[in-house]
């Protein structure tokens, strides 16, 4: 692989054992798939933050770096909200040692935004060259904003925060980002909510395990791209998806013109995954909230008072900027948390069913919390924890 002037005395060493660990990591990844050449990054964004998730292991190696991150770099979601952790309930060891992973980043020059919607925070552009990890940010980034970054492990995102740059494979590059299977939908998209996209991502993420998939017959909006690609990342590992006149590299080429194998979605296939069970808790914001689908949630709740446990999971960053939404929301007696979601905190693992909007978490609360989950539309969700 190619290193340029600076990369090489990166590697030597010349710039301290934490880049040149990092620039051998860097290197150790290209030649596993190819790459040529490393290519310089806009931003980074750092999954591994979550004390449930690396554990005394991980923040033991986190502790072993001493460098400062060269790029703009987030954190993917931790285990609690930083300022309302014994709100929610957490138990002071795991705080102790969320707070330790979250010094050990910040010490890193990591920014303790921990999201998995960091393009609400931080422009993000088609084209942009990135290494981010979260699964959904990765799918986001990839198919609705054009930007270009493959699905990142934590030390590799890191490694490249550091460095500022990432090995140039896959999809940052033009050739590998054509679709390679057509998913065609019949229905009428008009009823469709996020929810509803949710639960079709959650269908053909199986379908495709890892190919491109181009959509037909959808119109989707960004919150409802943002639920269908979070969840085909969640079922299936899709980091880039195209809507036929819709995301923008569909609306730049041609792809409707490539044959390809084809693979037709009917309404029922969709409505099947939508399962009434009787849950204990409801949690929305899975990808973190935008400013839309909370303002959509505090006017559901106007009025009403939650007679379940009613989480909503936002960015800091997006809960500042629309401070009168969110009191209009707890207002109900919901919480809206920052830095956290229902899949990496410990505090849904005292439930054994949760309802969510969500595809993607309709697919990992069972494993990562030990719950059932339902799907249902916001409005059913609000419906359950006001009932
Ligand atoms: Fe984000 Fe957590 Fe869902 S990281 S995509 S809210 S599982």
């Amino acid at each position: 692989m190619y290193l340029d002037f600076e990369d090489e005395k990166i590697l030597a060493g010349e710039k301290g054992e934490t880049r040149q660990r990092m620039m051998e990591l860097l290197v150790a990844l290209g030649k596993v798939f190819g790459a040529e050449r490393l290519v310089p990054i806009r931003s980074a964004q750092v999954s591994g933050a979550s004390y449930k998730t690396i554990g005394e292991y991980g923040l033991s190696w986190l502790s072993t770096l001493d460098a400062k991150a060269v790029v703009p770099a987030v954190l993917n979601p931790i285990g609690m909200p930083r300022r309302r952790w014994q709100e929610m309930g957490i138990d002071t060891d795991f705080a102790r040692n969320q707070e330790a992973v979250v010094a050990a980043y910040e010490r890193l020059g990591v920014l303790l935004e921990c999201t998995c919607t960091p393009y609400y925070l931080r422009e993000t552009s088609y084209g942009d060259h990135l290494a981010w990890s979260e699964s959904s940010a990765v799918s986001y980034a990839n198919s609705v904003i054009g930007a270009r970054t493959n699905r990142e492990g934590g030390p590799g995102a890191l490694a490249a925060a550091l460095i500022g740059k990432t090995p140039c494979y896959g999809l940052h590059l033009p050739e590998n980002r054509v679709p390679q299977v057509v998913i065609e939908v019949k229905t009428k998209e008009e009823e469709w909510s996020i929810a509803t996209f949710g639960a079709l991502g959650y269908h053909v993420g199986k379908l495709v395990g890892n190919r491109i998939p181009f959509f037909t017959g959808i119109c989707p909006d960004h919150d409802q791209l943002k639920a269908l690609g979070a969840a085909m990342a969640a079922t299936g590992a899709v980091a880039l998806y195209h809507v036929e006149g819709i995301t923008p590299e569909a609306r730049k080429h041609r792809f409707s013109e490539v044959v390809l194998e084809s693979i037709p979605v009917e309404a029922q296939e969709i409505a099947g995954i939508f399962r009434e069970i009787p849950v204990e808790a409801v949690a929305l914001g899975c990808p973190h909230c935008s400013p839309e689908e909370l303002s959509i949630l505090a006017q559901l709740l106007s009025g009403k008072q939650v007679t379940k446990p009613l989480y909503v999971f936002a960015s800091q960053g997006v809960i500042d900027a629309n401070r009168s939404v969110v009191a209009s929301i707890e207002k109900s007696g919901a919480r809206v948390y920052a830095d956290t979601c229902m899949v990496v905190s410990p505090v849904m693992e005292q439930y054994s069913a949760i309802m969510v909007n969500s595809g993607k978490a309709l697919a990992y609360v069972p494993d990562m919390c030990g719950a059932l989950a339902r799907i249902g539309t916001t409005e059913q969700c609000v419906s359950v924890a006001t009932e």
